[in-house]
């Protein structure tokens, strides 16, 4: 069986970290996002396709260097084909009933299960689904009791939301889904593909499922996988290889080879490999990118230092991004495929 991990996007939201790398080797917790997703994929799936496109180079050379005991084939993309184009793109590697999953999602969906309910219903496509209280932010299912999805609601007030169900991005699909996207073009699997199913077959279900769902697509939310993964294992923070810590970590993950200085206070942060943290600096909801060095007596809070950056001692900064550098060419300015509003 084969699964499709959609891995192609620009990752805008999450810039400055995607403009040196892709944002599916974001790591969460030292380790890449990548790497959940495809722990979490069922035995009998023994071929997991990647469609990539931007910084596929980087998605190869993880793929090289680490055995995940199953085919990987790395699908390299022209262009960005948007989530369905994406998934025609791979059709010749498609031998049967197969999984698409997002690969920015952190969750406790287990797949085995949503292939089970997707054969007892006898379904073309199963979607999963989360519950959220936002309604008004998302798109949300109209379905009936029996998990029979009859269409997607945008951005409903409250009292008009048919459920508090969104899709939660990972699909379990019929070969013959991919008939219904054409070749060669930006298609979005959620908006033009998924209504023309409903529409045609009346075989569209949604499998809800409980545990923990993060779309680990902004800033905020990348902070707050890591907080809710060491909430999961009870730990107060996690400290990669070979680093010498003098300060205090709460709630926080450094990776390998982090310095920090004595007095140092870092407080449900992520700081990437290589970071040199100086003394007496406070740290406070912040994402510090690899190799930047954080002067003595610096004072950030809500911010977010972009890979190699430099911050002089005794800065204060609150609600910063904080990226001199250029931006990879070609790097679009705003959110391209999906657009979900800001
Ligand atoms: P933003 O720019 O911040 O919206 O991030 P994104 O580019 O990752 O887009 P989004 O979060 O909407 O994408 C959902 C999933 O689909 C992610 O796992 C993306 O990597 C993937 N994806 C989005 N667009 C494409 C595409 O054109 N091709 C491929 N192969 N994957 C895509």
């Amino acid at each position: 069986m084969e699964a499709i991990i959609l891995a192609g996007g620009f990752g805008t939201r999450l810039r400055p970290f995607t403009y040196t790398r892709a944002k599916s080797l974001l790591p969460i917790l030292n380790k890449p996002m990548v790497s959940y997703l495809i722990t979490m994929l069922p035995k009998k799936v023994d071929k997991v396709i990647l469609a990539v496109n931007y910084r596929r180079d980087q998605i190869e050379d993880y793929f090289e260097n680490n055995d995940f005991g199953k085919e990987i084939i790395v699908n390299d993309e022209p262009k960005p084909l948007g989530t369905g184009g994406a998934v025609k793109f791979a059709e010749k590697h498609i031998t049967g009933s197969f999984f698409v999953l997002n690969s920015d999602i952190i969750c406790s969906l287990n797949l085995d299960d949503m292939i089970e309910f997707h054969e007892k219903k006898n379904a073309i496509s199963t979607i999963s689904l989360w519950p959220v209280e936002n309604v008004s932010e998302f798109g949300v299912v109209d379905m009936k009791r029996d998990g029979n999805v009859v269409g997607f609601v945008e951005k409903p007030k409250s009292e008009d939301a048919p459920s508090d169900l969104i899709n939660a991005g990972a699909y379990f699909l019929e070969l013959k889904v991919l008939d219904y996207i054409v070749t060669g073009r930006l298609v979005s699997m959620e908006k033009e593909i998924f209504p023309r199913i409903i529409a045609d077959t009346g075989k569209f279900f949604g499998f809800e499922f409980k545990g923990y769902w993060i779309d680990v697509g902004r800033i905020q939310s990348y902070i707050a996988v890591h907080k809710l993964l060491m909430k999961n294992q009870n730990l107060d923070y996690v400290q990669g290889n070979n680093c010498e810590n003098n300060g205090k970590l709460t709630n926080s993950c450094i990776g390998d080879n982090v310095f920090i200085g004595n007095n140092s206070d870092v407080e449900s942060s992520v700081v990437f490999d290589s970071a040199q943290i100086g003394k007496s600096v406070a740290l406070n909801n912040c994402v510090i990118g690899e190799n930047c060095k954080i002067g003595n007596h610096s004072n950030l809070k809500n911010t977010v230092v972009g890979d190699n950056e430099p911050i002089i001692e005794k800065t204060v900064l609150d609600n910063i991004i904080v990226w001199d550098q250029p931006v990879p060419k070609g790097y679009p300015k705003k959110q391209i495929g999906n657009v979900i509003g800001e």
